[in-house]
């Protein structure tokens, strides 16, 4: 298991730029880096002199969703799912109370895409990819995904992303509402930063408050633990640990 520290913080006037770090495995997320995240989302929440928070991902991709390799160690452990980092992460992401923005390029896959669905700016790169494939890696959505993905793309075209393992391109997400615009690579984090820094400037209380009368939070939550009690079922489930193990041995997953 990878514990090294991956996930990098960067004070901005107002602002705290958090940015996954691991890009030798397309900041694949690992246990250790969910704790990271949480502390990060924790303690920004509670800095009085941070407004915003940026999101960003170091080298080519934004995010390959969770390590395969820690998924096969979680469902092994007989942790409960709900005792879990990711978890854990999650219900930060929830409830989390000031304006998230992010910067994407490349590939967001699993919980690179989903939680986006959570921030209130998201700039990409034109390259950038998204992807939900839950489906293939016999797992459920995650995230509040299952309502709110259908809510920006509507019933079928969600299912293609969770079933089929379809993936959006930049300009399809800008389309949906998913993002606000699609830049050529080097201007996302620059974008990006600059939105963050702009809604700093904002007067704090108003802003906070109209991200949270934007937000359903209690039926989020609802659909969450539904999500979770499916998730950690299919986390165990057999058929899961072969398509975990299929893509460790870079092998399609048996029939
Ligand atoms: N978990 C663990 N390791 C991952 C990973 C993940 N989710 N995604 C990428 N990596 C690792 C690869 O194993 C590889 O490691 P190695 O160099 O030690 O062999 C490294 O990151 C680079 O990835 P690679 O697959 O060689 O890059 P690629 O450009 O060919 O493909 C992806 C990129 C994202 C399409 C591919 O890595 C992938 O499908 N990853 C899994 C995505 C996924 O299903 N995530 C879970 C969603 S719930």
């Amino acid at each position: 298991m990878d514990t090294g520290n991956h996930v990098r913080i960067e004070r901005l006037p107002g602002v705290m730029a958090i940015t996954l770090a691991r890009p030798q495995k397309k900041n694949a997320l690992t246990t250790a880096m969910y704790q990271q995240l949480l502390q990060a989302l924790e303690l920004a929440s509670a800095e009085s002199s941070v407004h915003a928070v940026l999101l960003d991902g170091e080298g080519e991709d934004f995010c390959a969703g969770n390590d395969i390799a820690d998924f096969i160690v979680l469902a092994r452990s007989g942790q409960l799912f709900e005792h879990s980092d990711v978890w854990r992460f999650l219900r930060a992401l929830l409830a989390f109370d000031k304006p998230l923005v992010a910067a994407v390029r490349g590939r967001a896959v699993g919980i690179g895409t989903t939680m986006l669905l959570h921030c209130d700016l998201v700039y990409v790169a034109e390259n950038a990819s998204f992807s939900t494939p839950f489906v293939d890696l016999a797992l459920v959505p995650e995230a509040a995904s299952s309502l709110l993905l259908p809510a920006r793309l509507g019933h079928v075209r969600a299912f293609a992303l969770f079933a089929l393992g379809e993936a959006l391109d930049a300009h399809a997400v800008v389309d949906c509402g998913l993002a606000n615009a699609a830049l050529p690579g080097g201007e996302v984090t620059p974008r990006a930063r600059a939105a963050a820094l702009a809604l700093a400037g904002k007067p704090a209380q108003a802003l906070q408050a109209t991200k949270k009368l934007m937000r359903d939070h209690a039926r989020m939550d609802s659909v969450m633990a539904s999500e979770r009690r499916e998730f950690a079922q299919r986390l165990m489930s057999p058929e899961a640990q072969a398509t975990f193990q299929a893509f460790m041995a870079r092998r399609a997953p048996g029939p």
